[in-house]
């Protein structure tokens, strides 16, 4: 297994080093898909828009003779004028799209060493998420035994290359842990989730997330995980945030030729934007009629296209490193109904969230009800069933600092002494918050009441408190108190 060194975290996302041929890359990371056909940005103006690394598709290279002699004779990295890391593709794509490949995995495995790749992908087969489950399974069992012959043939070079698993079953969640649990026990490098383009075609966000929820339930932490297909900004913070820590983009070039321009926040089209809500070099050098009627056109929305990706995976680390991510997904799900649904679902991973978002940070900033299933809620209301409580009388107050414990939404009942304390204390909350977030706070607040029946509570409130709880049966340790209007 490739050195692979986690350096920040934050939710299930990280900051990490990973060690390969061409150096260590810094993750998350984006590498842009290169065509060796067509000379569209060329690697080296890439390498200076902050690539760490690119992809390119071994098959391609492969199958043209022309390509392969010149790629066996100047070897991979000379031939694309890129010193960063390169990733190869083994053709899989390829034959999800095509039907058939005239390459073996053993060929296409060994040609990818000979020409000097750093990252080397066995040929999977990505199974298309209308498939039944006999396909998937058999599908599966396929890629299954090629990751096993190209672990074969990997421990027998001397070199430093890395090793891709990727990782297949379908929608099929079953499939897809077998599939990690699988390629985990053999020992791979990075491990690639496939299969997703058509997913992510059809905005199928939701599926995108809970499979990799799956997937992450049962790989080690310490695996550098990829994202095939998912080079739409839109989707980066949310894929992070479940941990993954690379991605490959062919969108910004596919998009481009569309007249499609990519926004962290979805898809605008060329034709229709009068002003530019950007300001890399593209942008601020042109005015969108500019570019529309410009010989250069898709060029130039694809050198935006990268820019705004590679703008987007900054922001995330910087958010991994603020432990802001919460906040930033939470903003980003707003921009299509199936990210916010999906990321709604993960109220069912509770539990893995918790595993691996960090127990302290320095802010909790609500920003909608999704907030409330954040791990710091849910780990506060735990803690709080296992707090020693002394004395008879217990003041909770809901409408000032003056009370043994204080009430905050989405949190409950927290100790006035922690009232500068992440996460209760701390958190930013809004005056008129959701109705789930108060319920929360509530029942948290009845838990505890029912859990220390000798202790008698007073409930601090004014008239818009009595309003809302005037529906709950307090049991007979309970006082309401109101005060103020
Ligand atoms: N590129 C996009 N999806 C896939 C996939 O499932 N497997 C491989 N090898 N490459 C891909
Ligand atoms: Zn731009």
């Amino acid at each position: 297994m490739a050195e692979f060194e986690i350096i920040a975290k934050d939710v299930m996302g990280r900051i990490g080093k990973l060690e390969t041929p061409h150096g260590k890359i810094e993750t998350p990371a984006l590498f842009p898909v290169i065509n060796p056909n067509i000379d569209f940005i060329p690697p080296r103006e890439i390498r200076k828009m902050g690539a760490q690394g690119i992809i390119t598709n071994a098959y391609i290279i492969y199958r043209s003779k022309r390509l392969k002699d010149a790629v066996r004779k100047k070897g991979l990295h000379s031939f694309l004028g890129f010193d960063g890391v390169i990733m190869t593709d083994s053709g899989s794509y390829q034959l999800s799209v095509y039907g058939d490949v005239e390459v073996t995995n053993r060929e296409i495995v060994e040609f990818q060493h000979e020409i000097g790749s750093d990252i080397i992908t066995p040929l999977d087969i990505p199974t298309p998420p209308d498939a039944r489950r006999e396909h998937a399974e058999r599908d599966l069992e396929i890629t299954m035994a090629r990751l096993e012959e190209a672990k074969e043939l990997h421990r027998r070079w001397d070199d430093r290359s890395l090793l891709v698993a990727p990782l297949q079953g379908s929608v099929f969640s079953d499939l897809r842990r077998k599939s990690a649990i699988f390629s985990a026990e053999l020992d791979f490098d990075i491990y690639a989730v496939g299969a997703m383009v058509p997913l992510m075609d059809s905005y199928r966000y939701d599926v995108v997330i809970s499979l990799l929820s799956e997937i992450k339930s049962v790989l080690p932490s310490y695996c550098p995980v990829h994202l095939f297909g998912a080079g739409h900004p839109m989707i980066f913070p949310v894929a992070v945030a479940l941990g993954v820590d690379m991605f490959d983009s062919a969108a910004y070039a596919l998009y481009a030729r569309d007249g499609r321009y990519l926004t962290p926040s979805g898809t605008l089209k060329i034709g229709e934007i009068t002003d530019f809500p950007c300001s890399c070099r593209v942008c601020s050098s042109h005015t969108p009629e500019e570019v529309r009627n410009s010989g250069e056109r898709d060029r130039l929305i694809a050198e935006h296209n990268l820019y705004v990706s590679f703008e987007e995976i900054r922001t995330v680390k910087q958010a991994i490193r603020n432990n802001t991510l919460f906040e930033m997904v939470e903003e980003r799900i707003r921009c299509h109904p199936s990210l916010l649904n999906g990321w709604r679902n993960m109220e069912k991973y509770s539990d893995l969230l918790e595993t691996y978002d960090p127990s302290y940070k320095r802010s909790f900033f609500y920003t909608g009800v999704e907030s409330c299933y954040r791990p710091a809620v849910i780990r506060h209301r735990k803690k709080l069933k296992e707090m020693e409580i002394y004395g008879k009388e217990i003041v909770v107050s809901f409408i000032d600092g003056d009370g043994d414990f204080l009430f905050k939404p989405p949190f409950g009942p927290y100790p006035s002494g922690l009232s500068e304390t992440y996460p209760a204390g701390h958190a930013e909350v809004p005056r008129n918050i959701e109705i789930e977030a108060e319920k929360l706070a509530l029942e948290t607040l009845l838990e505890l009441i029912s859990e220390k029946k000798d202790i008698r509570f007073i409930l601090k409130i004014n008239g818009g408190w009595k309003e809302k709880l005037k529906d709950i049966r307090f049991p007979e340790n309970v006082r309401l108190r109101i005060e103020g209007g």
